[in-house]
């Protein structure tokens, strides 16, 4: 796969779905169980008024809870469409004096001022969409200061809701897709996602060879049904809760800390 090709490609993706982006993530109450884990994470382990980097920020649904959490945020996204709804939501939130968002990619990070950041943090998958994940991880070591920390939520290999639904309906080629090499074409509203779906072991060498050490990791999604499966949500709220409150107890557990939709992951620059 050309992987300029591959860019512009989830660059459309992402600007055709971003003004009903924010909306739609709201009112799925999958997605809120996963943006509470994250945001709680960046509570423990950055203080209050540190400097957040935020890698594919998308509407500026993190970065406005943030900066009302006392962060200042400098947050980039690839898809021009997303910049825009991020600006917006900032302003609207009047945010404007703790919270920067640009145009850039993941894989531009050079234009970001090195050692900077107190954090870099990055949501529900864009560091699955770069090409070079050992670039990016050396982009981000540089960008992070001594002691600080990655947090990230990354899309999994191995999420047992998935494999048992495709299963069912006998659709053996959507349930090897999080098995794929290399980047797989994922559809997003009649447009392409270029995805690469990780091991958690595999996504934290990238970033232990340049320079960062594991400080924990957390299944999420995985008792509870991934984000797609937000009319069973609906249609069984209680149920979802718990599996949701199961999720946070047991999902750090050796043995289901590697399996999920997705899994967080914070990592300390040595
Ligand atoms: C699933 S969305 C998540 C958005 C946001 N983090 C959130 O939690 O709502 C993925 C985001 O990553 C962005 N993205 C994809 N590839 C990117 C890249 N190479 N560099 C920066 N952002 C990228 C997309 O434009 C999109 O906004």
């Amino acid at each position: 796969m050309d992987v300029v090709a591959a860019l512009n490609d989830t660059q459309h993706a992402f600007d055709g779905v971003a003004p009903a982006y924010h909306q739609s993530n709201i009112e799925n109450a999958l997605i809120e169980g996963m943006r509470r884990q994250m945001w709680r994470a960046v509570e423990t382990y950055v203080p209050r008024g540190g400097h957040l980097l935020d890698l594919g920020c998308g509407p500026g649904t993190d970065d406005v809870a943030f900066a009302a959490r006392g962060y200042r945020v400098t947050a980039i996204d690839w898809s021009p469409a997303m910049v825009n709804e991020a600006r917006r939501r900032v302003s609207a939130h009047r945010v404007e004096d703790r919270v920067t968002v640009m145009h850039l990619g993941i894989q531009e990070m050079e234009w970001l001022r090195p050692a900077t950041f107190d954090a870099v943090c990055s949501n529900l998958g864009p560091l699955n969409c770069v090409p070079d994940l050992d670039k990016a991880a050396r982009s981000v070591a540089e960008r992070v200061r001594l002691g600080g920390v990655l947090v990230a939520s990354v899309i999994g290999r191995v999420c047992p809701w998935e494999i048992g639904v495709y299963a069912a309906r006998r659709d053996w080629a959507r349930l090897r897709v999080r098995f794929a090499r290399g980047l797989t074409a994922v559809p997003l509203e009649g447009r392409t996602v270029w995805t690469r779906y990780y091991a958690p072991a595999a996504f934290e060498r990238a970033f232990a060879d340049a320079g960062f050490a594991l400080v924990e990791r957390h299944a999420m999604g995985l008792f509870a049904p991934p984000p797609y499966l937000q009319a069973f949500a609906q249609r069984h709220p209680r149920l979802v809760a718990m599996l949701q409150g199961l999720d946070e107890i047991a999902g750090g557990w050796p043995g289901l800390r590697s399996m999920g939709d997705h899994f967080l992951v914070v990592m300390r620059r040595e």
